[in-house]
């Protein structure tokens, strides 16, 4: 469907998880029509604490509140600095100490404008404060569109021991509407608009048993459009995976499936989670770009994923070159300086914590659009893939 006046069009995804059902809808221009698009699905709200990432333009929040206010619910605005330092309980205390100023009742609303560090942060104020507000996703990162606002997982990061353990604390709370509007995009920066692209790859690479089994060859082809931020290319994208995500989601909301459901979405993670915290590697070498963004480590991922698949006899070489050059046409590194050896980088992975009981459980592609759980993989294969991405 086109969105009147604008040419560009609008879709809408609906998520069906177990505890809740909700709408992602996918458009450009929809922020200014914010107010108008939530009234109908939380009728009885009147107050919003919108917080929004500080580096958004001052226009597009403005016009957000704007709209809240027309359509009768009052907006507190609250500016939030978006780094993962500051994805903190310490944080999240603060906001809700600014809820609780604004007097925010139950049928209140907590609105997420910003990437996935606000998103998770707002999410688990609103799922916390007065034991749970609603909550509206607007989503402003490619990354935050294709995954983070859809699942209803938030929370934040916690500081023990000096290390910042990633997302320890949080909560299942899902959206009532998720709000994708695509021209907020624009301003993003080339690096974090690819490090979204690396999850859209994910979702293309396992797309085919969740409903989608064309997505892989769409996104090669249209890969030019997405990298100029062609807006119908990016509603078509985002759509589409947020539909791969949300049938992912609704088969598995907590993520209890080992072998399938939600656990597919770790497709290339195990090797980025113990990548992506390596201090001085960076995307091009250069050490003033490191460290490597979590989609930059997903990249890599997703590369080491099919060459171990490869050593396995799981996945077709010519199915891997496919993955590396879409990887490598969307401006993703495929390969790094500065790897530890093999064997160092495989203990961190057995140390992820979403390994079970030691026991290491890869995703790796199986096929094109297909992916499956693989338990206590062959070593050396998954040695062998590691090296793929390592430059000497
Ligand atoms: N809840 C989930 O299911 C889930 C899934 C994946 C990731 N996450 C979390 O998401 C976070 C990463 O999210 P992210 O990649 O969106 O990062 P982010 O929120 O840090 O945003 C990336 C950068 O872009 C800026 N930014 C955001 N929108 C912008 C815009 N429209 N224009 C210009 N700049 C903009 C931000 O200020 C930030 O500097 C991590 O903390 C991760 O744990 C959560
Ligand atoms: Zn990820």
């Amino acid at each position: 469907m086109e969105r009147p006046g604008t040419g560009v069009n609008q879709r809408t995804v609906r998520v069906q998880a177990s505890s809740k059902s909700y709408d992602v809808i996918v458009g450009s221009g929809l922020l200014a029509s914010l107010g108008g698009l939530v009234r109908p699905v939380v009728s009885n709200a009147r107050k919003a604490l919108l917080i929004h990432d500080a580096r958004l333009p001052t226009a597009l929040v403005e016009s957000c509140g704007r709209s809240l206010t027309a359509a009768g619910c009052v907006p507190v605005l609250q500016a939030f600095e978006a780094s993962e330092s500051n994805k903190v309980l310490a944080q999240a205390e603060f906001l809700h100490t600014r809820a609780a100023a604004a007097r925010l009742d139950r049928h209140d609303l907590v609105v997420a404008l910003g990437g996935g560090i606000v998103g998770d942060v707002a999410g688990f104020v609103g799922a916390t404060f007065k034991r749970g507000l609603r909550v509206i996703q607007c989503p402003t990162t490619l990354l935050a569109m294709v995954d983070a606002s859809v699942g209803g997982k938030t929370g934040v990061n916690l500081r023990h021991e000096g290390v910042l353990l990633k997302n320890y604390v949080g909560t299942f709370h899902q959206p009532e509407l998720v709000v994708a509007s695509v021209d907020a995009l624009q301003t993003l920066p080339v690096r974090e608009f690819r490090a979204g692209l690396a999850e859209c790859i994910k979702h293309a690479m396992i797309s085919a048993d969740w409903g989608d089994p064309g997505l892989w060859d769409w996104t090669s082809h249209a890969i030019g459009a997405i990298l100029k931020r062609a807006p119908n290319a990016l509603v078509e994208l985002v759509a589409r995976n947020v539909a791969v995500k949300a049938a992912v989601v609704g088969s598995d909301e907590r993520e209890l499936d080992e072998s399938g459901g939600r656990a597919l979405l770790n497709l290339g993670h195990t090797f980025a989670h113990a990548i992506e915290t390596l201090p001085g590697i960076s995307p091009d070498g250069d050490p003033v770009h490191a460290p490597l963004l979590h989609g930059e480590a997903v990249a890599l991922g997703l590369q080491a994923a099919c060459a171990t698949a490869v050593a396995l006899g799981l996945f077709e070489i010519a199915e891997a070159v496919r993955v590396r050059n879409l990887l490598e046409e969307a401006g993703l590194p495929i390969g790094v300086r500065r790897l530890p050896p093999g064997e160092r980088v495989l203990e961190r992975m057995a140390s992820d914590k979403k390994s079970i009981a030691g026991a290491m459980r890869l995703v790796l592609p199986t096929g094109r659009g297909r992916a499956s759980v693989v338990q206590s993989p062959e070593p050396t294969a998954v040695i062998r893939g590691i090296a793929s991405i390592s430059v000497p």
